[in-house]
This record gives structure tokens, sequence and C-alpha cells, in this order.
């Protein structure tokens, strides 16, 4: 390839919040401006506010928002009275918190495996945890599926299980906020949905953040009373312990216009996501996303050989593109996770997943010469 069908080299932004920052413009500056008005920084109207606009655009009947989406795994773990003795499934292929908000708790994650061609939790895996638990003489639960990258688990096989042994599903959604799932966006289907409004998240704010949407009524009621250190019908009436896990109003206020302009924002993803697909399907292994599903496309992960991965995201960076590899190690390769049991028969897909994977910049705002760049850089380094 020439030099001419890279005139740039200029650095990429991985995601670009700046460029969303600039078409947000006075919309951001005039809600936090109220917020700085009114003076209600916790708990403040545009809490409430974005609660019902966030269940409304899930089809949930409650949202709570917290303080990030660790809360909100965490709310719900406690309102389960999960605790020693008690076990949880989730996948070893995620960011930590998720099995961290049980192993917080005193219970005990069992890390199960993956599959090969959505990264998410693998059914038959979740059978061999429930074996594992059973011999360690563990009482399982409840299941923690992730939504990774983007795209929802396969959530019809997760509540088969579930409902077979009893266990509620707490779908971790931190990643895919927005995403759909046989014609209905995640937030609904299971006991309750967990995401973050982390600022690097598809729907983020300017800071941290998170929420749980359900539709259960006495569980929203347990969270609300959690969320605000177990408080009973006021300040004084502490009925359960819990935390200080408040969504600020500032942040609220952000969320609110951020939230007008995602639906538009996870077309342009999914734009996006179909050109890199068209253009590298045929040179490179591509994501999938099953029929009856949309993907909100935290991360555009493809793979490669293992050992092709370092010199192929040196050959993109020169070229001025940046790549993150989400996750180099599985939960059950870090130090703190290696006590936990893992599902029997290994975990053998995340294992190689942790070889192999490596994300392509992806943000709405990624202008069609950027995905330009991007795709010749790809070819011309696999090339290589
Ligand atoms: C899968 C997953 N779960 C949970 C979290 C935790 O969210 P937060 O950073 O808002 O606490 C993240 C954030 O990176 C995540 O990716």
């Amino acid at each position: 390839m020439n030099q001419h069908a890279l005139p740039e080299t200029a650095p990429l932004p991985f995601i670009d919040l700046a460029a969303q920052r600039r078409r947000l413009g006075q919309a951001v500056d005039e809600a936090v401006a109220r917020v700085m008005a009114h003076c209600q920084f916790v708990m403040g109207p545009e809490v409430s506010a974005l609660e019902r606009d966030l269940a409304a655009f899930c089809g949930a009947k409650h949202a709570l928002t917290c303080a990030s989406g660790t809360d909100a795994l965490l709310l719900v773990l406690m309102a389960q009275e999960i605790g020693p003795g008690d076990a949880v499934l989730c996948p070893t292929f995620t960011f930590c918190a998720t099995a961290e908000v049980v192993a917080l708790l005193g219970a005990t994650p069992i890390l199960v495996d993956v599959d090969e061609e959505t990264f998410n939790v693998d059914p038959r895996s979740l059978r061999q945890g429930l074996a594992t638990a059973r011999k360690l003489g563990l009482k399982v639960r409840g299941i923690i599926p992730v939504d990774l990258f983007g795209l929802a688990a396969d959530h019809d096989a997760i509540a088969e299980i579930a409902g077979d042994e009893g266990l509620f599903v707490l779908d971790d959604a931190a990643q895919s906020f927005g995403a759909v799932y046989k014609g209905r966006r995640l937030g609904t289907g299971v006991t309750a949905t967990a995401t973050s409004f982390f600022p690097a998240k598809p729907l983020g704010c300017y800071g941290d953040g998170g929420a749980v949407l359900t539709d259960d009524d006495g569980l929203i009621e347990k969270l609300r009373s959690l969320r605000v250190h177990g408080q009973g019908k006021d300040k004084y009436d502490t009925v359960r312990i819990g935390v200080t896990g408040r969504l600020d109003t500032i942040q609220a206020a952000v969320l609110i216009e951020k939230l007008r302009i995602f639906p538009d924002e996870i077309a342009a993803r999914n734009r996006i996501a179909a050109r890199y697909s068209e253009a590298l399907g045929s040179v490179v292994k591509v994501p999938r996303v099953p029929d009856g599903y949309t993907s909100v496309w935290a991360q555009y992960t493809i793979r490669l050989a293992p050992e092709k991965r370092d010199s192929f995201a040196a050959a993109l960076k020169a070229q001025g593109i940046p790549t993150a590899i989400y996750y180099p190690k599985p939960l059950h390769r870090q130090t703190a996770y290696q006590r936990f049991p893992v599902a029997e028969g290994g975990l053998p897909v995340s294992e190689r997943l942790a070889g192999e994977v490596i994300s392509l910049p992806m943000h709405p705002y990624l202008d069609a010469p950027s995905q330009d760049r991007v795709i010749a850089a790809v070819r011309q380094a696999l090339k290589a």
C-alpha cells in the first residue's frame, strides 16, 4: 500500500469524548448551571427525572441511579442478602468488578467460561459451575452474566438454568446499556440489570455513575434504602446495613442531556461497526452479532493469532491508530481471584481469547476518513 492511502498519521483518539462534548455544547453547560443555581447537589430533582428517563428508555418498571456500576452490582447483591457460604456464578472473561462485589460480601464467585463467538457466558459452563459448587458444599444463589463489549448475553439460556435452580439473575450490563436482546432493550426479563456511566461507557457521565433497572417493586424499595445507609422511614430509622451509593445531581443533569442523543449515537456505532466488518471480514476474525441482537459496540474486538498481536498493535500505533486489549488476563489468572473455584471443564475459551483479542477505535464520532485510516492500517498490518 502506498503512503497516499494513509496520508494522516496524527494519532486518532480511541474514544472521542471531546467530539461528543462539542456536539452537546450549551445543553450540558446549561443543565449543570441549573444544578449550580438550585444547589440540591445530592438527590436533586434531576436524579428522579433521570431515573424516569432511564426506565422509560429500557421499558423497565424502575430505575435506581447510584454512584458507580460497581455499586449497582453491590446494592443488588446486598438486597439479595448474599454472604459467606453462598456462591454466585460469573464469567472469568470480564472486568474485575463483576466478581469483586461477590467477594466483598464474603460469598464465593465461581468463575465460568465464555462462548467463543460472543465472548459471553457459556450456558454449558454455567451448568459445570453448578457442579463445582455442589462438590464444594456451596449454595449457589445467583448468576451474574455480563453483556460484554456492548452485546447481550444468551439470556434465554441463562433464564432456563436460573429457573431450574431457583437462582436470581443480576445482569452486568455495565458495557451494554441500550443493547437489544430479541426485541427488548436490556433492563427487563431478569431479577435486576446493573449498568455503569463511567465516561468511556456507551452512555457515560463526567465522573462515576451507575444504575440498576428492575421490574420488581420489593427489590427497588430495598435498593432505595440500601443506597442511603439502609434508611427506613426517615434518616434516623436505619433498618439495614447500607452504603452511601447515590449519583450526584450534576451527573444526573449531564446524563439527561446525553440520553437525548444516545439513540443517534447507537445508530452511528452500528454503522461504523458494519463498515469495519464489511471491510475487514475477509482478512481477520471480526465480531459476530447473533440475529435479533443489537450491540451498542462498547468495543469493536477482532481476533488474531497470539504471536501476531504485539506486532499488529505496534504497526497500528505507528500509523497513529490506538488499540486496546480487553482482557489480557481473565480473572482466574489475576492475583486476587486465583483462589476462587472455576467451573468443571476449565476455562479454555477465556484462556484463548485473552491471547487473541484486540479492540479497534470505536465511538460515534469516528468520521469516514478516520474509519478509512483504521481499515487501511489493519489491512496493511495483516499483510506484513
Ligand atoms: C463488565 C463491567 N462490570 C462492572 C464495571 C464497573 O463499573 P464502574 O467502573 O462504573 O464501577 C465495569 C466498568 O468498567 C465493567 O466493564
